[in-house]
């Protein structure tokens, strides 16, 4: 079967179709070893490069950065709408898209969508201890052993099992008696940190993750905005925190 090429591009993670379009006439993609200037011509077996790289003809993959808005479910129930799927690009909507882990619908931030099993359980297994890192605003009077039970780890309501030691950094409390504080978790438990948060007397008002590793959710990327993982970044992500 062929596929014109900038939908081939697009559909291996290269952005949308007019993003693949302006790769082509920028004279980086190359059909054959010849470079390749004509965005609408059919690829069957040829074998394309991109900046040098070869680009696999029979697979079909997509690894996304995004940054996922308040008010979206990391479902595919289309019950749960809206949902992540709707913010993805109309050209990778036919891949079978997973988000590594999830933020529920009240949170925001920073959320690696890929076809990539491999990828979604290094990033979610808690034995590989990638630190995701999230800013919260709470209202209430934390437990004053509060930052010492996070980094213990505590048992949280309906889980009998404690959770990992982690990181809680109190960051003061606003006129209006709202607290602001930073959590690095290693593992992703339903609702983990509001009901950590609960159970050191305060309530979440306003949850959002910033990093995962070492990679930062990029100021340019702003709530709703989807874009190619980078290789450089993929490898961030795995990199632990300084
Ligand atoms: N903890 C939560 O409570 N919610 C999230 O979305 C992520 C972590």
């Amino acid at each position: 079967m062929s596929e014109r090429l900038d939908g081939f591009l697009a559909h291996r993670g290269f952005g949308t179709r007019s993003q693949a379009r302006d790769l082509v006439r920028g004279r980086l993609v190359s059909v054959d070893g010849l470079m390749c200037r004509d965005p609408s011509l059919h690829i069957t077996d040829q074998v394309v490069t991109v900046e040098g790289r070869v680009i696999a003809a029979g697979v079909d993959t997509a690894t996304l950065l995004l940054h996922k808005p308040v008010g979206f479910a990391c479902s595919h129930d289309p019950d749960e709408a809206p949902l992540l799927d709707e913010l993805i690009p109309d050209d990778l909507r036919h891949l079978a898209l997973q988000s590594a882990g999830r933020l529920d619908r009240d949170t925001s931030g920073m959320i690696i969508v890929t076809t990539q099993g491999e990828l979604i359980h290094a990033l979610t297994n808690p034995r590989r201890h990638v630190l995701k890192r999230y800013r919260l605003l709470y209202r209430g009077k934390l437990s004053h052993h509060a930052v010492a039970r996070v980094a213990k780890g505590m048992v949280i309501e309906g889980d009998p099992k404690p959770t990992l030691p982690a990181r809680l950094e109190l960051e003061g409390v606003g006129d209006d008696g709202t607290g602001r504080a930073t959590i690095h978790l290693s593992e992703g438990r339903y609702h983990q940190v509001r009901r950590m948060i609960a159970e050191l007397g305060g309530e979440v008002v306003a949850l959002h993750r910033d990093r995962i590793g070492s990679l930062e959710l990029p100021a340019e990327l702003a709530a709703g905005m989807v874009r190619t993982l980078s290789d450089e970044e993929r490898a961030q992500l795995f990199v632990e925190p300084g």
